[in-house]
């Protein structure tokens, strides 16, 4: 997405006004960053990459996130949102340093620390007086601790022991497609501190928010933060899991898991979110977090056997598509037309990292298929991935000539399709619904062959 600033990009900042640097400029560093210069603070976005600092410097934004293209131009205008990839120099004259980067595995499966503690190593060799550093990424419980010392040891290596820091857990709860309302208006804003100046400088900073909101601010230790992260996504996830198993048990005995959801989810208890059956889980934070819980467990010898399941039945869930393709024709997929729409893990993102659509295009191929897609946001990433993959030029043109459509992201404009024309366009009038968002019955009266999940 490409945007024109009215102005050039200033790095002269606003006096008085508090100064943040944000270490790590993806979904969530770029979100919150963004979302902070809109309420009044100077932000500087710091990222590692400089091809993808000097596209946000001419307006070109990595991302779609709703709404975040107009909000970075009002900030760039204003002179309160700059983007460096000098970030050491972001580290001076700050009140907060955000980490807010991504973490990678290691060899042995454990989260890469290494990358974390550099910049806390960075922060303790540059800030020139009192700061917070901020850990905004998803990190294993112990690590604002481990920073701590870190940072205390580079300052002491500096004969700087006078210069005050401290460190603080504010784990993020993003979703992607609906980042900037989750930043204005969070559930909850969870801070872990160890000290009381830590604990104020927080509270400053997040005033405003709460001031507006009167959200629920949950203060605790470093530790409990950082695993209150773990435990919500983990949650979420599992529910998934759950729910997807009963669909796949309904289908066996001749339930409807549409009504046996929505029997359990109007159980005040339980609650309606999270309980839609689908084809699995994907992007970035449902599969890292909970491999991270695993980890974290097994290396306390405490096996986390319910993750272990909630995992296991989302690589299932899956190829749950390609397993009812598979059936229909009876294994004879060599040569069929295939087309898939929606590809990004969710809809309202371009994000299309561990996407059932990656394991559903894969299998297709294996299967000798040709695979026609569409999606309104992903096709690049696509296009990059799959050079034999046909990009629609719409979601009418991915279904000519298909032998199956495979509905694989519930984006809007997927929900109302002209089917008539899809029929028409069709060799085989065959839809497979990954997301259980069409009526069967009607799309059987036009003469379709309707399967879903869990019905
Ligand atoms: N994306 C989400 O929905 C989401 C939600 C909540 C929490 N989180 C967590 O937040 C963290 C960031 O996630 P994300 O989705 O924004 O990641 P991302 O991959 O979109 O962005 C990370 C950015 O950090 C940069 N980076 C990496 N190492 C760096 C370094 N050493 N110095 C400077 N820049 C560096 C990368 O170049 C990249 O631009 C992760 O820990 C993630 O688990 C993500």
């Amino acid at each position: 997405m490409q945007i024109k600033y009215n102005s050039k990009p200033d790095k002269t900042k606003r006096k008085r006004a508090m100064n943040i640097s944000i270490v790590g400029t993806g979904y969530v560093g770029l979100v919150s960053g963004t979302c902070f210069a809109d309420l009044g603070v100077n932000v500087t976005c710091v990222d590692r990459d400089s091809q993808k600092i000097n596209r946000l410097v001419y307006g070109a934004i990595p991302i779609y996130e709703p709404g975040l293209d107009n909000m970075i131009n009002r900030n760039v205008n204003d002179k309160r949102l700059t983007f460096s990839s000098d970030y050491k120099k972001g580290f001076i004259d700050q009140d907060f340093v955000f980490c807010a980067i991504d973490t990678t595995a290691s060899e042995d499966g454990s989260t890469d620390l290494g990358p974390i503690l550099e910049i806390a190593k960075d922060f303790g060799e540059n800030i020139t007086r009192y700061s917070v550093f901020v850990i905004k990424s998803t990190v294993p419980v112990g690590t604002a601790q481990h920073v701590t010392k870190i940072i205390n040891e580079t300052l002491e290596e500096r004969g700087a022991r006078n210069i005050k820091f401290d460190v603080a857990s504010n784990p993020d709860f993003l979703t992607e497609g609906n980042g900037i309302k989750d930043f204005m208006k969070p559930d909850r804003i969870v801070i872990g501190t160890e000290t009381v100046s830590a604990r104020q400088a927080m509270e400053r900073l997040y005033r405003t928010i709460l001031m507006h909101n009167n959200r629920t601010v949950i203060y605790t230790d470093t530790r409990t933060a950082e695993m209150i992260k773990y435990a919500a996504t983990s949650m979420l996830a599992t529910r998934v899991s759950f729910m997807n198993e009963i669909a796949n048990l309904c289908e066996i005995v001749g339930a409807d898991i549409n009504i046996v959801r929505h029997g359990v989810g109007s159980d005040s208890r339980i609650g309606p979110k999270y309980i839609f059956p689908g084809c699995g889980y994907g992007g970035t934070l449902f599969p890292q977090d909970i491999n991270d819980l695993i980890k974290i467990g097994s290396e306390h010898n405490f096996d986390m056997e319910i993750l272990k399941a909630v995992e296991n039945v989302n690589n299932r869930q899956k190829r749950i598509l390609f397993k009812k393709l598979y059936n229909y024709f009876k294994g004879d997929l060599a040569g069929k037309t295939v087309a898939l729409w929606g590809l990004s893990f969710k809809p309202e993102t371009d994000d299309m990292t561990a996407a059932p659509a990656i394991d559903t295009i894969n299998l297709l191929m294996d299967a000798g298929c040709n695979v026609r897609v569409y999606d309104p946001v992903a096709m690049n990433a696509t296009k990059r991935r799959w050079s034999n993959v046909y990009c629609g030029l719409d979601m009418y043109d991915a279904v000519k000539g298909a032998d199956a459509v495979l509905l694989l992201t519930e984006w809007r404009q997927f929900r109302i399709p002209a089917w008539h024309d899809v029929k028409k366009l069709m060799k085989t009038p065959l839809i497979i619904d990954g997301r259980n968002v069409y009526d069967g019955a009607e799309l059987e009266d036009m003469g379709f062959t309707y399967y879903c999940i869990g019905r």
